[in-house]
């Protein structure tokens, strides 16, 4: 993790050098901050010159004059103050934090005039602010001077200035947690396969510990015994054992059912004797987002006190070639008693959670389940990198995460659940069998799982378009974005604490 701001709140403050970032609306004639950043008023004869309308996420950079109480002034343009979402702030913080470079000192003025800047407001700008800082260059022995890498390893200090410090001081401690889970999650995905393997990914997820999650580790011989045949015939493969993880975070009252969530967790997916092409294979280190996204989630949920009863449930196997890897034509017993005929060793995502889904409901019986995976190629070819693919049984869960999805700018599409296509996986062999050709992909990986939930609420999230690769934007710069830990915050925030 890769901490670069100290940020405070203040309700006023006294400017001597350093950097100065000021917020303007189209719909205000100065930036907030301006009398005392910019006395002479450079802003007044810059902006005209620069064609700077002040729309939304448009920056305007000025070098202050020798009299000037600061060195640099930087405008951000806010748009229509009016309009701005929950999501434009956070968007904003990331903008201003990508304008800040080899500086020791800034101030930030929020409170523009006509900007309606509450604590919920601020903290949510500088959660913007934490989650553009991240950079994943643990390997680089170099620090290239390019984009924001060579910003100084320092923490830089950052004040806010708002008249509601106070108050945002106060939430501010969440978008500490929220950040810590996302960055989390990064960290993950964006690890090489050679270093983060099921143990090491277990080690991780131990860590949690120190906030108080417990944490159970499963072993091979222990998921033998529970049955997971699934899940194990995807393990067999590779030269390091699988761990299934546990996290319970016990926040709500004793008698609350908890909520659950369940991440794919392959650490790296060859396809195995299904074996997949070169090209791009690479990227195939990041097939454990799921796991990584719930990981961050339970650091989010404790590190900020959630009051509620979470549990996380993550498979961790990797998936190889191997003279003993799992062949087409196998047959395995899952922990719940159905078999499953292997058409396609690649399709692995959903033998893992198959079990991973089982053991959670059978042990937890959780108010509802939901899973996170790269799980399926077509998902990108459905909605591309733009939003994930959602499937569910229950329409009250689907519309809660609809909701938190467009809230958290962290999208959802529903997705088709259907017994005529629950068909396409009932195999010649077996009970079932693990892919249903090449039609409708996605709906038969999640109908697959469906077989494996009851009557639980359960929600499956096919991530893997949005998981790592899905571009860079104002808050990630990041090839693994830490997809669904916002997402499934907000979802927990606004329906289920107690
Ligand atoms: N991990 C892949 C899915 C994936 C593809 C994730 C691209 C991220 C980016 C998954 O295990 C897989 O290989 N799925 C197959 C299923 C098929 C064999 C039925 C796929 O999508 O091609
Ligand atoms: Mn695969
Ligand atoms: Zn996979």
């Amino acid at each position: 993790m890769s901490v670069k701001f100290e940020i405070s709140f203040t309700k006023s403050a006294r400017l001597n050098g350093g950097l100065a970032i000021l917020l303007k609306s189209t719909d205000s004639e100065l930036p907030a901050g301006a009398e005392s950043a910019d006395p002479a008023n450079v802003f007044a004869k810059a902006a005209p010159v620069s064609g700077f309308k002040s729309k939304l996420l448009t920056a305007l950079d000025i070098i202050a004059p020798e009299a000037a109480s600061v060195d640099r002034i930087i405008v951000i343009g806010a748009g229509k103050a009016k309009d701005l979402t929950a999501h434009d702030w956070l968007k904003l913080g990331g903008a201003a934090a990508a304008k800040i470079r080899n500086t020791e000192k800034v101030t930030i003025f929020l409170d523009a005039p006509n900007v309606d800047v509450g604590a919920k407001e601020a903290a949510d700008f500088a959660l913007g602010m934490l989650l553009r800082a991240y950079s994943f260059d643990t390997y680089k022995t170099k620090k290239g001077d390019d984009d924001e890498k060579g910003a100084s390893r320092k923490a830089v200090k950052v004040a806010i200035v708002t008249q509601e410090a106070a108050a945002t001081k106060k939430l501010y401690a969440t978008s500490e947690a929220v950040a810590g889970g996302v960055i989390l999650a990064r960290d993950l995905v964006n690890e090489p396969p050679n270093v983060l393997g099921p143990v090491e990914f277990a080690a991780k997820a131990k860590e949690l510990e120190k906030l108080g999650v417990e944490i159970e580790i499963l072993t091979e011989r222990e998921m033998r015994r529970l049955g997971m045949g699934a899940l194990l015939g995807v393990a067999q493969g590779s030269a390091r054992p699988p761990r299934l993880v546990v996290m319970q975070w016990k926040g709500g009252k004793t008698k609350d059912k908890p909520v659950a969530f369940i991440g794919k967790g392959v650490v790296f997916d060859t396809g195995g004797i299904s074996i997949k092409p070169a090209a791009g294979m690479e990227e195939m280190k990041g097939d454990m987002g799921g796991a990584a996204a719930v990981t961050g989630l339970m650091h989010t949920l404790a590190a900020r006190e959630a009051k509620v009863n979470a549990i996380g449930v993550i498979g961790l196997v990797e998936n190889m070639p191997d003279g003993n890897a799992q062949r087409p034509g196998d047959i395995v017993t899952s922990m719940s008693g159905q078999t499953i005929e292997i058409i396609n060793t690649d399709a692995e995502g959903r033998l893992v959670l198959c079990d991973a889904l089982w053991y959670t409901n059978d042990r937890f019986k959780p108010q509802f389940m939901i899973n996170l995976a790269t799980l399926t190629g077509a998902i990108l070819v459905a909605l591309g990198n733009l939003q994930a693919g959602l499937f569910c049984n229950d329409d009250k869960l689907a519309g809660e995460l609809t909701t938190a999805g467009l809230t958290t700018d962290e999208r959802l599409w529903r997705m088709p659940l259907g017994k005529d296509y629950d068909k396409m996986i009932d195999s010649k062999f077996a009970d079932m069998k693990n892919t249903g050709g090449r039609h409708a992909g996605s709906i038969t990986a999640a109908q697959f799982l469906k077989r494996f939930v009851g009557e639980t609420p359960w929600a499956p999230l096919d991530i893997a378009g949005t998981a790592m690769g899905s571009g860079q934007d104002e808050i990630n710069q990041s090839w693994g974005s830490g997809f669904g830990v916002r997402l499934l915050d907000e979802l927990v925030r606004t329906n289920y604490e107690s």
